[in-house]
């Protein structure tokens, strides 16, 4: 097993052992950030699923504490899936969650904290009016769950929604409840998106262009809605920015063509069942997501762990854009920095690689801008070839006029495993030029069992700025964020020879006809062992 344990991270937030998936009801209260997640108990593999529960005072340091709630009545002996936990006005805590009864049938239910006035939340009570919520005429009795966080509506009710499908159109329900145990369904559908599929973990919320982040009831005239659903068919977290009016209680997209499930992702990589929360103590909105594995279930098993969650990011709409959001590490993590090294305005000849001196080098957290000479677009033909796409273009070998070029991390000395991050410049049919972030996971590792496609998508590029990246290493996750945090990529990935002392960095420029500049600035990533103090087993 000893070959595996490496690959435990440093940084991000895992259970240590067994299994884990999404996140569930992460709130601030009395003092602490509380992380509950789907976990199962006996294997490193998905099974009966019960939520595990952490606490932590900044989002880095983790204390476990015992399950939070286990299966233990007829309403979710076959699991407590996902939920999300609502402050009412008196600093009354509410969880409501999915319950898969003895039949498999998907009911919501409520809990309420046994001791209010105890910061960790140790114990839970389920309501003895369990279940409060059945699927209603015209659901699949599979396809109703994960409840969102409730707001309080104009008529002073609170709200929710529940996400669902009727045949391939996946679907957003919306209910009024005034005492979280009877509920109204209201007429309609919060929206709706056809050839979609299942939406598991809806997540709504408001975002505003002058506020890094607001409360889940508020609204008005500068306030946006941001409506995500994780799509179950393909695996991936879909997000789009609307407009939602609270009196017909229906949300409608800015831009249909990038509506919910067909346009815009949190992150083009491994990413999935994330949930936000509003954050009183900072005045923010922070997303936590499950990164699952991609090797083969054999490996996890043997390893005795799978899963983490990404790094939390705080989540705002673009100022600069206003069509998208942006997302990046919580400034928590800033704290674990150290031994700075940077290279200043390093030129990227066409065809060059140049190691970066930084020493062990499995976890850090690196910021690189790119500069291009600006007659290069010049040089670019006009495309009418393959549109570019990260996937289907080759990766980071490739060699075209104004790209591959970015970082290469993960890498041993001989390049049998490296993962490249990096931008590509494509030329439209009309000469309108797109930036995209890309993560090569190809070469990634020498094992077989792994998941070895190239990840990414475009990114938006304004007038005058540079590119810019931000990557953090963490053993076995990268994490790329370009332009700010305008498109992100998230890749899992397996590197058996580039580990710890043996991992370097690089600099690279795959392209024909044009030079880079890069600056980069590196730090050294802290909490090297997951049992450093604040990681500490409470059990079960
Ligand atoms: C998403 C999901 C949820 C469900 C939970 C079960 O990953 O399938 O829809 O509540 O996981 O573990």
């Amino acid at each position: 097993n000893d070959m595996l344990s490496w690959q435990g991270p440093a940084f991000h937030f895992y259970p240590g052992k067994n299994w884990m998936n999404d996140p569930n009801g992460p709130v601030y209260y009395k003092g602490w950030y509380h992380l509950f997640y789907q976990y199962s108990p006996e294997a490193a593999v998905w099974g009966p699923i019960v939520w595990g529960h952490a606490v932590s005072k900044d989002m880095v340091h983790w204390r476990h504490l015992p399950i939070a709630m286990e299966r233990d009545q007829w309403y979710d002996v076959n699991g407590v899936w996902t939920g999300s936990a609502t402050i009412l006005p008196n600093n009354k805590l509410v969880v409501l969650y999915t319950g898969s009864t003895n039949e498999s049938v998907q009911v919501q239910n409520v809990a309420y904290p046994a001791n209010p006035s105890d910061p960790l939340l140790v114990s839970w009570v389920k309501d003895s009016a369990n279940p409060v919520l059945s699927p209603p005429h015209g659901i699949g009795y599979k396809d109703f769950r994960d409840p969102t966080t409730a707001w309080l509506t104009p008529q002073g009710k609170w709200r929710m929604v529940i996400g669902s499908k009727v045949n391939k159109t996946g679907i957003a329900l919306l209910y009024d409840t005034e005492d979280f145990i009877n509920y109204e369904l209201q007429i309609g559908w919060l929206h709706d998106v056809s050839g979609t599929g299942m939406w598991e973990c809806v997540d709504f919320y408001p975002v505003s262009k002058n506020e890094s982040g607001l409360d889940t009831g508020v609204y008005g005239p500068d306030v946006k809605h941001v409506l995500k659903a994780s799509m179950d068919d393909d695996r991936c977290d879909y997000y789009a920015i609307g407009t939602y009016n609270p009196v017909i209680g229906k949300w409608i997209p800015d831009d249909p063509k990038i509506d919910v499930g067909i346009g815009l992702r949190y992150d083009y990589g491994i990413y999935y069942a994330s949930k936000t929360f509003y954050d009183q103590h900072k005045k923010r909105r922070i997303l936590w997501s499950w990164i699952k594995e991609t090797d083969s279930e054999k490996t996890d098993i043997k390893r005795g762990w799978a899963s983490l969650m990404a790094v939390p990011r705080t989540v705002a709409l673009d100022p600069a854009t206003g069509s998208n959001l942006i997302q990046w590490p919580i400034e928590e993590f800033d704290k674990l920095r150290s031994n700075l090294k940077e290279f200043n305005e390093v030129r990227l000849e066409p065809g060059s690689l140049i190691p970066l001196n930084v020493g062990p080098t499995s976890q850090l957290d690196i910021l690189v801008e790119f500069e291009l000479d600006k007659k290069a677009s010049n040089k670019l033909s006009v495309g009418g070839g393959v549109p570019y796409n990260c996937a289907g273009h080759g990766g980071a070998g490739v060699r075209d006029a104004l790209g591959p070029f970015g970082l290469l991390v993960l890498a041993n000395k001989n390049l049998t495993e490296h993962t490249p991050a990096y931008f590509y410049i494509a030329k439209g049919k009309k000469g309108e030029l797109s930036t995209f972030f890309c993560i090569d996971q190809s070469r990634s590792s020498i094992a077989e069992d792994v998941d070895k496609s190239i990840y990414g998508s475009t990114v938006p590029v304004l007038k005058g700025e540079k590119l810019s990246m931000r990557i953090l290493v963490d053993h076995s996750i990268v994490e790329g964020y370009a332009q700010g945090g305008r498109t992100c990529v998230t890749s899992r990935v397996y590197p058996t020879e580039a580990i710890n002392g043996d991992a370097q960095v690089f600099l690279f420029n795959n392209a024909t006809n044009v030079t880079v500049v890069a600056t980069a600035k590196i730090w050294q990533m802290g909490l090297s062992s997951r049992n450093e103090s604040g990681w500490v087993w409470l059990g079960p």
